[in-house]
């Protein structure tokens, strides 16, 4: 189970909205567009869809980063993707680093057919085919030595750009672009804290108290894969990213 801690996020995950630029000038959002910030986490680029002139209708899974999101001023709610029960009111949806968590990709993509009007875009970026690789593998390892199969316990869906354009496409899309490539990503503290933010479904297979010799051991094995001769961690990240509109 994954929970989301404003605190933790903004001191070990801001460079997620930071790097939100490129998607929202995918999105060319429009003064008076009525946009859905899906998966708005602590509404950073939700503040920056306001600033562009959008009436923004914010939404997150976790009520913790919803609590985060209404203190920097945007109305935001509670919901999951698949069970939105928007009906054909927005006009673009936009989705940061959110579609990696959802294990249902089908139902969330026709929740977002349904909330948007005819024609309406939907732009995101997320995880994909190969994301994390080194990350994952390290933990199919630790983890076996305490007989967990990590495979098991993984919570993201990293898919290929020809799979999710087929999706989109099933899903009543029409795709304008869409791009894998990696990015490797600089994280702002240990490698350690990315762990501790991001992948907790992984160290919540084990005691408590063993979770720290986990994660010095994910940290031995990563340290040459994982940090550069200066000292800095970075994340083998993969992106997604893609523009597509609502076919009818
Ligand atoms: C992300 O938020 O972009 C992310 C989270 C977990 C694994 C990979 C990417």
């Amino acid at each position: 189970m994954q929970v989301w801690d404003p605190d933790r996020y903004a001191a070990h995950a801001r460079f997620v909205s930071d790097l939100g630029a490129p998607v929202i000038e995918l999105l060319e959002p429009q003064p008076g567009e009525r946009v859905l910030d899906l998966g708005c986490g602590d509404g950073a680029l939700t503040e920056k869809l306001v600033d562009a002139g959008c009436r923004v209708v914010a939404v997150d899974s976790s009520p913790e980063q919803v609590r985060a999101a209404r203190g920097r001023g945007p109305a935001a709610r509670v919901a999951d993707a698949p069970a939105l029960g928007f009906d054909g009111e927005v006009d673009p949806d936009l989705m940061k680093a959110v579609l990696h968590w959802i294990r249902d990709p089908d139902a969330a993509l026709a929740a977002i057919h349904r909330a948007l009007a005819p024609g309406g875009r939907l732009v995101a970026e997320f995880g994909g085919h190969g994301c994390v690789a080194s990350i994952r593998a390290a933990f199919g390892e630790v983890l076996a030595g305490r007989d967990i199969d990590a495979e098991i316990l993984n919570p993201w869906y990293f898919p290929t750009a020809e799979e999710y354009r087929a999706r989109l496409d099933a899903n009543g899309f029409d795709v304008d672009s869409i791009r894998l490539f990696p990015r490797p990503t600089p994280l702002p503290s240990d490698l350690t804290d990315w762990l501790e933010t991001f992948a907790q479904p992984y160290l919540a297979a084990v005691p408590k108290r063993d979770r720290r010799a986990i994660l010095n051991q994910m940290r031995e094995r990563l340290e040459p894969v994982l940090r550069t001769p200066d000292g800095d961690w970075f994340a083998d990240y993969v992106r997604l990213r893609f523009a597509a509109a609502r076919r009818d």
